[in-house]
């Protein structure tokens, strides 16, 4: 499968001009890219104005939903509102809105109802530490059984999955994960959803990796570490670092 390189900006720029320039030039960037697919997960605001521009190469995504349909929920932005503001895909369960109380069972309602609205949930999953012998490895294969059990098959092959461990992610992380704990990562977490569907909607499920990604380490994770794409914080907010990503996805250098 197509490396996948997704962009999470978080509350990243702070004005719709901002956010434009910043896509026009991820969008330079990727101009010449065959053999990787690009997208950026922007806040909701700028999604209308950036699916206006219609670039093709460059996908756009949004960084959560709620899982009703329509009515009074202050604040949230459904589905369909997503889908029809031009994203085709949506982050699920960023650790960050975990950290702000989004449960499980929150999660598996948003994962339903992105695949509702035709778009493709981005299901981040990952520790808080490691800890003990293996604790990890039973504290994700339960994130994706809460969060996947009983999706249909034919709607879990449009999952994404990302590993973002949360000790990784962000200015503060120490570390990125090596590519050794990445690869055991990605192991469990196709063994996971083997189990949960098939081993052939397994496979069709790109996992991706998260959690200080640059331009560095970028390639141990593609290529080394069984990942099939990233989930780029903060060097997603310079186009060059991000370019350089995503080429080394197209490449392998
Ligand atoms: P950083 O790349 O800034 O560590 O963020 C990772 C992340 O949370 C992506 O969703």
């Amino acid at each position: 499968m197509k490396k996948l390189i997704v962009g999470n900006w978080k509350m990243n720029p702070q004005t719709t001009r901002d956010a434009v320039k910043l896509f026009k030039d991820v969008v330079r960037e990727a101009r010449t890219i065959t053999k990787a697919s690009v997208a950026v997960c922007a806040p909701d605001m700028y999604l209308n104005p950036l699916a206006a521009l219609k670039e093709k190469k460059v996908s756009l995504g949004a960084q959560d939903l709620f899982w009703e349909k329509e009515g009074a929920f202050t604040g949230e932005a459904s589905g369909a509102m997503i889908a029809n503001s031009g994203a085709k895909m949506v982050i699920v369960g960023h650790s960050e809105r975990r950290a702000r109380g989004e449960s499980d069972e929150d999660i598996a309602r948003k994962v339903k109802a992105a695949l509702a609205a035709k778009l493709i949930p981005i299901l981040c999953v990952g520790e808080r530490e490691r800890a003990g012998e293996g604790e990890h490895i039973s504290f994700v294969t339960a994130q994706l059984t809460a969060a996947l059990k009983g999706l249909p098959r034919v709607d879990a092959s449009h999952v994404v999955v990302a590993y973002e461990p949360i000790w990784a992610i962000g200015k503060q992380a120490k570390r990125s994960a090596t590519k050794e704990e990445g690869l055991e990562m990605a192991i469990v977490i196709r063994r996971t959803l083997a189990h949960l569907f098939t081993r052939p909607v397994a496979e069709s499920i790109p996992i991706l990796y998260g959690g200080s990604v640059d331009e560095k380490n970028a390639k141990d994770f593609l290529f080394d570490a069984g990942m099939d794409g990233l989930l780029v914080g903060r060097a997603s907010l310079s186009a060059k670092t991000f370019g350089g990503i995503v080429r080394t996805a197209n490449t392998g250098i």
